[in-house]
């Protein structure tokens, strides 16, 4: 077989489609973050970032980055080690005590990544529960479908939200059959939330665990950042709350929160937390920093509600089309990957904005769009700016806009 000769038909597929990724070069600033320098080639070039998940600007907060400073000149770099063996440093400890808190729940468990606290957790639970059947919502993330997958217990996918369908699976099954439902609280890419109360009752009826991916929503929902299960007052009814620490709280990481034997279980059979490197101490220092400044402040969650309105409204008025949902993602829907692309590459040339487009396989193909996630930092000129430039644009391409708002 020629192999590079197999592996660029397959890119060249991909670019034919328009769903080659190609990644921004950024020099993030500190001190300034939305703005950052975008390097292409020789050129260097500012821009204002729309579309990070770093949807409050911890990353920048003083108190993480005087946490992170501090671990690094005291404890040095990496953790030397699997949890296991000599990488558990006080940071982790700490850091797992203040994710437990947050959640309400008796303990907590951390992993290098979001991704892979699903992968691990699912996984674990999914392949060691004995005849273990999971209940997947059709919009999971990959992580957690992975996690399923690897599981090889058996998996029923329901429709996105839809409670009938999820009863109807329930109710098929043997009420003394292991049941997990796996599903999210704000669905990263249309920012739709999932009815979380009815769930658990589906849940408490048919006797069946729950494990909720709170990865867009912890640090954002919530009194203190707990998530939307927070926010609707029902963290105890859920068996596993999953989350990350590079989203909101700006840092790297992910966790699971549940009782302690279910933490320990997974903690004693996970490949993917055992036979890993545990995260540097100044990540866990950064991360626990973060947790705790969001727990006690409502400051970042309240500027952004406000970003988050006046953007949408701000589409609303030039009819540019975006999905409407209860959460801080707004999809600018373009339906098309080389349009999306194009626009994409036009905003950062010409305009300093940088917006990636969202291609297949991350949304379904002809549902192509422009994710925006304001933030505290963004100012009233940044919110001119994008949204000049997006009239600007719709114009010239003469793409679609809302029927109501070009009459
Ligand atoms: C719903 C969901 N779960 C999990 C993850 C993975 O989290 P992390 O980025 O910390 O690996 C993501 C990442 O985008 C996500 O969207």
């Amino acid at each position: 077989m020629n192999y590079t000769g197999f592996f660029r038909a397959e890119l060249d597929a991909l670019r034919d489609e328009g769903n080659y990724r190609v990644f921004a070069d950024l020099e993030r600033e500190r001190g300034a973050f939305p703005k950052a320098v975008n390097r292409d080639g020789e050129e260097k070039r500012d821009v204002t970032i729309w579309c990070s998940n770093d949807y409050l600007g911890m990353g920048q907060h003083p108190d993480v980055l005087d946490a992170m400073h501090n671990a690094l000149n005291t404890v040095g770099a990496g953790a030397g080690g699997t949890r296991n063996i000599s990488g558990t440093t006080h940071h982790h400890v700490l850091l797992e005590r203040e994710l437990a808190d947050l959640h309400g729940k008796d303990a907590a468990l951390l992993f290098t990544s979001g991704y892979v606290s699903n992968w691990a957790a699912l996984g674990t639970l999914a392949a060691r529960i004995p005849n273990c059947l999971v209940l997947s919502d059709a919009l999971n993330h990959a992580s957690m479908i992975e996690g399923i997958r690897h599981s090889k217990a058996d998996r029923q996918v329901w429709r996105h939200n839809d409670l009938e369908h999820l009863e109807e699976l329930l109710a098929a099954q043997p009420l003394d059959r292991p049941k997990l439902i796996a599903f999210e609280s704000v669905y990263s890419m249309d920012g739709d939330i999932a009815p979380i109360k009815e769930i658990c009752d589906l849940a408490d009826r048919y006797n069946a665990m729950t494990y909720l991916d709170e990865v867009h929503a912890v640090g954002l929902y919530g009194p203190h950042g707990g998530g939307v299960a927070e926010e609707r007052g029902l963290m105890d009814r859920l068996t596993v709350i999953e989350g990350t620490l590079g989203k909101a709280f700006g840092v790297m990481g992910g966790y699971i929160a549940a009782s302690t034997e279910l933490c320990d279980f997974v903690r004693s059979f996970a490949s993917g937390f055992i036979f890993t490197t545990a995260l540097p101490p100044a990540v866990a220092a950064g991360a626990a920093a973060s947790v705790r400044h969001l727990k006690a402040s409502a400051t970042e969650r309240a500027d952004q509600k406000r970003k988050v309105a006046e953007v949408r409204a701000r589409l609303e008025a030039a009819g540019i089309p975006h999905i409407d949902n209860p959460s801080h993602i707004i999809p600018v829907m373009v339906g098309d990957p080389v349009k999306c692309k194009f626009l994409s590459d036009v905003l950062m040339r010409d305009h300093g904005i940088y917006i990636q487009p969202i291609n297949y396989p991350t949304v379904p193909k002809g549902t192509e769009r422009l994710r925006i996630t304001p933030s505290p930092v963004h100012s009233a000129q940044d919110i001119d700016h994008l949204i000049a430039a997006l009239e600007d644009l719709w114009g010239q391409c003469q793409l679609a806009r809302i029927p109501m708002a070009a009459q």
